[in-house]
């Protein structure tokens, strides 16, 4: 297989990063290794545990399932954008630490980026459609209750 490394642009929480990667090189390991956006988790890396979960132009996606070439049009966002600038969380952040929704906190920020894509998307969601969407991440440690409180208590807020 070719390793030839191609010149890459991604946009990622608003900052442009240029990168060398191979067309193969999944978008998570370019996150997390040419980026140095480690906030991006990886755990099963074939689509199942959405540890990885990103924004990409608004839409939370698997990054362990793209290639970092797919993404150089998309405005990406990671947990690392979820802060303000002044370092004050966000409301997702406060919620999770209120309701207790981590433990070992690796599954963490996949939830958040998935809690954030699901709630900007569809503010109003129901109980139902939220437990139902918040499914598609696994979390080994809390049982989920905790992480569905708090995603409910900002759907709540808005
Ligand atoms: Fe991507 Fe598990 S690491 S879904
Ligand atoms: Fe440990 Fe979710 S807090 S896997």
């Amino acid at each position: 297989m070719s390793s030839e490394q191609l010149p890459l642009k991604l946009t990622v929480n608003g900052e442009e990063y240029r990168v060398q990667v191979e067309a193969r090189r999944t978008l998570a390991d370019t996150l997390r290794e040419n980026c140095g956006l480690t906030g991006t988790h990886l755990g099963c890396e074939q689509g199942v545990c959405g540890a990885c979960t990103i924004l990409m132009d608004g839409e939370p996606v698997r990054s362990c399932l793209m290639f970092a070439v797919q993404a150089e049009t998309s405005d990406i966002e990671t947990v690392e954008g979820l802060a303000g600038d002044d370092g004050e969380l966000h409301q997702l952040q406060e919620a999770f630490s209120a309701h207790h929704a981590l433990q070992c906190g690796f599954c963490t920020p996949g939830f958040l980026m998935l809690a954030r894509g699901i709630l900007d998307r569809q503010p109003d969601i129901d109980d139902d459609e939220l437990r139902e969407a918040l499914s598609s991440n696994l979390c080994r440690c809390t049982g989920y209750q905790t992480i569905i409180e708090a995603v409910r208590s900002v759907r709540d807020q808005l």
